[in-house]
């Protein structure tokens, strides 16, 4: 028995008691119970009622290859081979780079749960099952590093575009790449990148979207952080979800190839939600106060200080803006 079927057995939100879904399962009731505990512990919300039985707070829906690829309409077929789908995994990034020395140079990851989900700055990534999308693609980019400056930004102007389309109408942008609504996080995404500088790199570009977090894993949650189904005027199918995202993603990479982040750098400056506020950019053990003017064509910092306009581009992923009160 896995875990899977009985979850799909709990996705409607209903009552099922023990003995009912261990004659379904073939198993025991105890057998049951300690499934149910595992499934907590990957961080299900799993509620109990004596002579009621087990329920979920609300209906959940697995994600689901099948689905997932007919929502994806026409892309659907040409990314059929290059779709996985974990329904637990260490990270999908780390998956990615195993992928990638095994020689994959173009893959779809995405996973239901993750053990040791990877954040930025060294951070983890807290990934309940079922109630987010974690989602690692990876891209090969012919032209060499320089020319991946920007992508960061671009692909949260990617994932904006999808939780837009999801019905999440007040995502803005914090830079390098968050997605904020209200100053809670709803997306990350972390890039990490191997191969030459000016030769064949490999990226991968690990997306979080809090889709539907439940309470449970909040105090593990170390920011400030909200969800999509917080936002939206829509009823969401987190496979439905993942096609948007994974379409925005097919037709954004392709963009950028073509023309760089100069082909986003306008969507990325409306959205952008420190433009002119006072914040302090952290890297490392240096600080730079200043007055957010926006970023540049690729992609840096544009910090206005007392000693006038300062590109902030090294570092981008080991940076952090906070508002200061001056
Ligand atoms: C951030 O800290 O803002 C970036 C978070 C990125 C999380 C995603 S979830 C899918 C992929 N796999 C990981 O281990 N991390 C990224």
């Amino acid at each position: 028995m896995n875990l899977k079927s009985l979850l799909d057995l709990l996705a409607d939100g209903a009552f099922h008691s023990g003995e009912d879904l261990g004659n379904t399962l073939g198993i025991s009731r105890a057998a049951v119970w300690k499934q149910v505990e595992r499934l907590r512990k990957l961080g299900v919300d799993i509620h109990s009622v004596t002579g009621k039985g087990y329920r979920l707070p609300g209906s959940l829906s697995l994600l689901d290859k099948g689905i997932v690829l007919d929502y994806l309409g026409d892309l659907g077929p040409v990314l059929v081979d290059q779709f996985d789908l974990f329904f637990s995994i260490d990270s999908t990034n780390l998956e990615a780079m195993r992928q990638i020395q095994q020689g994959v140079g173009s893959r779809i990851i995405v996973a239901e749960h993750q053990g040791s989900g990877r954040g930025r700055r060294g951070r983890s990534w807290i990934s309940p099952l079922g109630a987010s999308i974690y989602l690692s693609v990876v891209v090969t980019f012919n032209s060499g590093m320089v020319a991946l400056e920007g992508l960061s930004l671009a692909v949260a102007v990617m994932v904006r575009r999808a939780v837009t389309r999801c019905g999440c109408h007040g995502a803005g942008l914090k830079w390098p790449n968050d997605l904020q609504v209200d100053g809670r996080k709803i997306a990350g995404i972390l890039l990490e990148i191997s191969g030459d500088l000016t030769g064949p790199c490999r990226v991968i570009i690990g997306i979080g979207l809090n889709v539907n977090i439940p309470e449970s894993a909040a105090p593990a949650i170390d920011q400030p952080f909200s969800d999509l189904a917080s936002h939206s005027d829509q009823t969401l199918d987190r496979n439905h979800v993942l096609a948007i995202l994974i379409q925005e993603m097919h037709a954004g990479l392709a963009r950028f190839d073509e023309r760089g982040f100069a082909a986003f750098h306008d969507e990325w400056d409306a959205a952008d939600v420190y433009k002119g506020r006072r914040v302090e950019l952290v890297s490392g053990s240096n600080k730079v106060t200043g007055v957010v003017r926006g970023v540049s064509g690729t992609g840096a910092l544009l910090l206005e200080t007392d000693s006038g306009i300062r590109t902030m581009a090294g570092g981008e992923l080991s940076c952090r803006l906070r508002e200061t009160s001056r």
